[in-house]
């Protein structure tokens, strides 16, 4: 028998990494393992061995050196090649049909062709190649900056660690480029770590994406590796710009790649195989090996995507559904009316009460007299009632005709001036027209007053019905009259009790009445409650028109330059300043003392009598009213300090929706949780002077 020379223990170190990088593939991938497990383990183990003999011998790409990595201090941050983008929901057939409705139009052709995905629920990660491995990974972060995970992603088997360059070449990708996908844990795995948290009695973990989350983080990437996530990419960039043409043709690519690519995946054509897609997997996802909270639909075409865009918050090219869970089904006791801000007539179903998704729910909105008629909805039917994130619940359909049903006739005057109401030709809505309607001005204060609006914290619905009904409210400008002694003498009057709103609190409305004077233009004339003005148009508005008479000067040519901003909404703008009502309305707010235009603010504004200030935050999860970044800059600017990592220093940690592992860090160091809206409270809070 010859000697076993160097050249032989190179090409069998070479052969094993070639082996069991096929298994892997095999096995995490393909999900078709042609080895036991403990054959596998023997293969890693002599080349384990061999690699201890001959460190030379070890690649960067060996299988081996997917566990390990030395414990990390802290996570840095790296910039995204592009926005991290979320995706907008459809929560009913509706809301998917405009979404292809909307994509037809600006595609202009009769139907378009998607590719059905599923939605994993779990967290994102991007993963940049140079020369065919991975150089830098990243957790998803504020979307513009994620943190940096490289060594943890690199311990994933379904994250291929090199790619030959003549492989990247034939499936026509380039040697740098990104994927960007979803890490689950299956759930098999995630209840044998359970069990095992258990049996060494540590506390359970609530579920999947959760420990996905923490594991990718951990600063110790070898116990990443001793977890079982799954990457599953759903976008290749190269260089900022599409590779193919079509996303179908990139999946395909990755696939090609050695990428683990969901396979219920579809290509469809026409927004009625969305809905059977959609109920197909919707109905199959309990069978599912992981979780999933919806499916995706994405326009095919990737030049047509490119000139769909996005919005900020997210593409117009996809669309996100939602698993209908949401829904139970309960009786309409009575269908009764409201009439909103803009003298809309509005039907609402007054329900049997009924839980659904997490709530309590009594009242649902029908929208118009249209739609009890499509539903063919009567007094005393039993119906499905939905209700998807924070949406108004709603009337889906009738699951039983009542025994003892009755018809609904929408009034023919305002329920509450008793004025008579409009429904004009070709329109679903009915309107009251009197513009001194108590219950448009009610509903047009409590918008003013809302936090995203002008912030007049305390100023609830009782109040605004006590001020509209006393008389003391007659427009918006009337607010600014109310004085501290008329306020405190209001009384709230339930059939139970009477309470006197009493000096503290009216000082308080007072307080925010002042501080509302000096909001951002943005939300004034979002808190005008301009037909079609949302907050993202206020905003892009004001930043277009820094002052309320240069937007009320605009032409409707001008204003539909400014981004998002279309004929509708434009003629909307140019309706509300022409009433010589509004512009007199704006001149009252300003003599009143309201900044009607945006003033860079000074710098180190902020007093140290804030409660914010000295004390150190940690943000985790998605706030809904700002980024996390917007929510940084607030408390440094409030003279607190912003910190990556949750540890004794700490004061408070904000979560959001779906918090990471700050939060059970924050659980284990026993530090102070607050929600966004504590933190929003804390912001507006001064300590005592002195
Ligand atoms: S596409 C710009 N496809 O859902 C659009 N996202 O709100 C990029 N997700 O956090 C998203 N499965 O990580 C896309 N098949 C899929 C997905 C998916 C899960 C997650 C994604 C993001 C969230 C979007």
């Amino acid at each position: 028998m010859s000697e076993i020379t160097p050249e032989d223990v190179r090409q069998r170190a070479y052969r094993l990494r070639a082996e069991l990088r096929r298994h892997e593939h095999l096995y995490y991938v393909l999900d078709r393992p042609e080895i036991s497990d403990a054959e596998f383990d023997a293969l890693m183990i002599e080349l384990r061995g061999i690699e201890a003999d001959h460190p030379e011998l070890v690649t960067p790409d060996s299988p081996t050196q997917r566990v390990g990595g030395a414990p990390r201090e802290d996570l840095e941050k790296a910039p995204h090649s592009s926005v991290m983008l979320s995706l907008d929901n459809a929560f009913d057939d509706d809301e998917l049909r405009d979404f292809d409705r909307r994509a037809r139009e600006l595609a202009d052709v009769e139907a378009l062709d998607y590719v059905g995905e599923l939605k994993l629920d779990g967290v994102s990660l991007v993963v940049r190649y140079a020369g065919g491995a991975p150089s830098l990974a990243l957790t998803r972060g504020d979307g513009e900056q994620g943190e940096v995970i490289t060594p943890n992603a690199r311990t994933l088997r379904t994250v291929p660690l090199s790619i030959a360059l003549q492989t990247l070449d034939a499936a026509g990708v380039p040697p740098d480029f990104e994927v960007r996908g979803e890490v689950v844990m299956p759930r098999a795995a995630f209840e044998r770590l359970n069990a095992q948290q258990l049996a060494e009695d540590k506390p359970a973990y609530a579920n999947p994406r959760n420990v996905a989350a923490g594991t990718l983080r951990m600063l110790d990437a070898s116990v990443t590796a001793s977890r079982r996530l799954d990457f599953y990419p759903y976008l290749l960039l190269a260089g900022g710009a599409a590779v193919f043409d079509s996303h179908w043709a990139s999946l395909e690519a990755l696939h090609g790649l050695g990428f683990k690519i969901n396979p219920h995946r579809a290509r469809l054509h026409g927004v009625d195989e969305l809905f059977a897609f959609r109920d197909e997997w919707l109905g199959k996802r309990e069978g599912l090996p992981y979780d999933i909270d919806g499916l995706v639909f994405k326009v095919d075409d990737l030049a047509l995507q490119e000139r769909l865009g996005a919005t900020a918050r997210a593409p117009r090219w996809a669309i996100a559904c939602k698993p209908a869970a949401q829904q139970a089904e309960t009786v309409v006791r009575n269908i009764e009316v409201q009439v909103g801000r803009t003298g809309a007539v509005t039907p609402r179903a007054v329900l049997e009460p009924v839980f659904v998704g997490g709530v309590t729910v009594s009242h649902a909105t029908l929208h118009n007299a249209q739609e009890i008629e499509r539903l063919g909805l009567q007094i005393g039917d039993r119906v499905v009632v939905v209700r998807s994130g924070d949406v108004i619940p709603k009337v889906v359909r009738v699951a039983a005709e009542g025994a003892e049903r009755r018809p609904f006739r929408m009034p023919a005057s305002c329920p509450v001036c008793d004025e008579p109401v409009e429904r004009p030709e070709g329109e679903a809505v009915t309107r009251c027209n009197n513009v001194s309607c108590s219950a448009r001005l009610k509903e047009s204060i409590l918008h003013f007053a809302h936090r995203s609006a002008m912030d007049i914290d305390g100023l609830g619905a009782w109040l605004v019905d006590a001020v509209v009904d006393g008389g003391l409210v007659k427009d918006l400008a009337d607010l600014y009259t109310l004085t501290e002694a008329q306020l405190a003498d209001l009384t709230k009057d339930t059939k139970v009790s009477k309470t006197r709103l009493g000096e503290k609190s009216a000082a308080r409305v007072m307080d925010a009445l002042e501080r509302s004077k000096t909001v951002p233009l943005r939300r004034l004339v979002y808190g005008l409650g301009i037909r079609h003005v949302g907050e993202r148009t206020a905003e892009l508005l004001a930043a277009r028109y820094p002052s309320v008479e240069g937007l009320a000067q605009a032409t409707v040519e001008q204003l539909e330059e400014v981004d998002e901003v279309g004929p509708r909404i434009a003629e909307s703008i140019r309706t509300f300043f022409e009433s010589g009502r509004n512009r007199e309305l704006i001149e009252r707010l300003r003599r009143h003392g309201l900044r009607l235009e945006d003033e860079p603010a000074p710098p180190d504004a902020q007093p140290a009598d804030s409660a914010v200030a000295g004390k150190t935050f940690v943000l985790t999860g998605t706030l809904q009213e700002m980024t996390r970044g917007e929510a940084a800059a607030r408390i440094k600017a409030a003279g607190g300090k912003v910190s990556s990592s949750v540890s004794g220093k700490t004061d408070y940690v904000v979560a959001g929706e779906s918090p990471g592992s700050k939060l059970q860090k924050a659980l284990q160091l026993e530090v102070e949780v607050i929600d966004e809206n504590e933190l929003l409270e804390l912001l507006t809070v001064r300590t005592p002077e002195g």
